[in-house]
């Protein structure tokens, strides 16, 4: 099949309902030469733990962190922390995941967007079905030119069956829904390539999640607890086709990731672009030796604003298709979120009030199916 065959044929008679109002329209040639993100080596974190690395024993690692000298690991930890402070987003090198994972589940995503469209919407998405295939995904109400594919790291999401979106302090319901993965039967091996890479790429996540956590001064393992047991952690495949409209619309709208941490691998086409403090829009340099690694909203809300989710967006290409695979490491759905009380004191009151995840992620995904509106967002619950 062509690259033209890639296009849900409905995208053609809806291409109005991506064009972006023109303030919003992504940047093209955004400048590759500004200030990029921070690119860190984690080799002095490996060095120091060891073998250890590979097991979850959090406290064990973390006491290894807490309390080593070594210089090369205390300015890793320091890197971090700026760069989470600073920029929301970094690249990571020498993250001990193999190149030859990341290129089975990228061929794994080649083979299956060039299935037929009928072949992908037989694991279709839907209102109560968080999981599998989706052509019609919205971001602040505008269509994004992308395909993705969902899995969830459990086998299952679960969700809050419903929630009153007009009650933003509301919780939910005790009634929760559970959606299970959706494999497709082709191409081959594409379930493996899949369920391998996000193991990896969650075990990475959690070290990442444990250095972030002593870059604000906190134990290692204090934010472990959301994520071992219940979790929401969800990966993805992102398909942009090529764009004969790409002036006019985003492969995603921009917009702040609602979870705590997402780790993201990209091709070396590039279109991930990000909101730096003044305003202006920087192109992520595409590394194929890299993750992305950037601070959601909930890892927000913890840290009291000392890290913040940062807004960005993906231009798509006139000639090139991309493909991305980003992990949302995100916590259970009981988890309610609110700023750590080790951060706060008289100088450094609670910025937000607490919320509960599985409430907030519920109304955020009935707003990627219908348009409902302004999007829930953290600072609803800003004090
Ligand atoms: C996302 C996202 C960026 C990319 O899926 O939330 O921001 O480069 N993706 O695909
Ligand atoms: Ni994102």
């Amino acid at each position: 099949m062509g690259q033209l065959g890639n296009i849900p044929s409905s995208w053609n008679t809806d291409s109005e309902a991506f064009i972006l109002v023109s303030e919003h329209r992504p940047n093209l040639e955004p400048n590759l030469e500004a200030d990029d993100i921070p690119v860190i080596n984690l080799a002095p974190f490996f060095d120091v733990i060891g073998v250890e690395a590979e097991g979850e024993n959090w406290s064990a690692i973390g006491a290894v962190v807490e309390h080593s000298k070594d210089p090369a690991l205390r300015s890793l930890v320091a890197e971090i922390g700026n760069a989470c402070a600073e920029w929301g987003f970094f690249q990571v090198v020498d993250h001990k995941i193999s190149p030859e994972l990341l290129r089975k589940v990228m061929e794994a995503a080649k083979g299956f967007f060039s299935l037929p469209l009928e072949e992908k919407k037989k694991i279709g998405r839907s209102f109560d079905q968080h999981l599998g295939y989706n052509d019609s995904e919205l971001t602040k109400n505008t269509r994004d030119w992308k395909e993705i594919f969902d899995w969830a790291r459990l086998g299952f999401m679960e969700m809050p069956e419903s929630v009153d979106s007009e009650n933003r302090s509301g919780r939910y319901s005790n009634t929760t829904l559970k959606s299970y993965n959706q494999w497709p039967a082709k191409p081959d091996g594409f379930r493996e390539a899949c369920e391998t890479y996000t193991e990896a790429v969650v075990h990475l996540s959690g070290l990442l999640l444990g250095l972030i956590s002593v870059s604000l001064g906190l134990p290692f393992d204090i934010l472990h607890q959301y994520f071992d047991k219940d979790n929401t952690i969800r990966a993805r495949l992102n398909h942009y086709p090529h764009c004969p409209l790409a002036n006019m619309v985003c492969g995603v709208n921009r917009h702040i990731d609602s979870g705590a941490l997402t780790v993201l691998a990209q091709d070396s086409v590039g279109g991930l672009q990000v909101k730096r403090k003044d305003g202006q829009w920087v192109a992520v340099k595409p590394r194929e030796d890299a993750f992305v690694v950037n601070v959601g909203a909930i890892l927000q809300v913890w840290s009291n604003d000392k890290y913040r989710g940062v807004e960005h967006r993906v231009s798509v290409n006139e000639r090139k298709e991309r493909f991305s695979i980003p992990v949302f490491y995100d916590p259970s759905i009981k988890t309610d979120v609110f700023p750590l009380p080790q951060l706060l004191d008289e100088e450094h009151p609670a910025q937000y009030q607490s919320y509960n995840w599985g409430f907030f992620r519920r109304t955020r995904n009935n707003g990627n199916f219908k348009q409902l509106g302004e999007n829930i967002q953290i600072h609803h619950y800003r004090i």
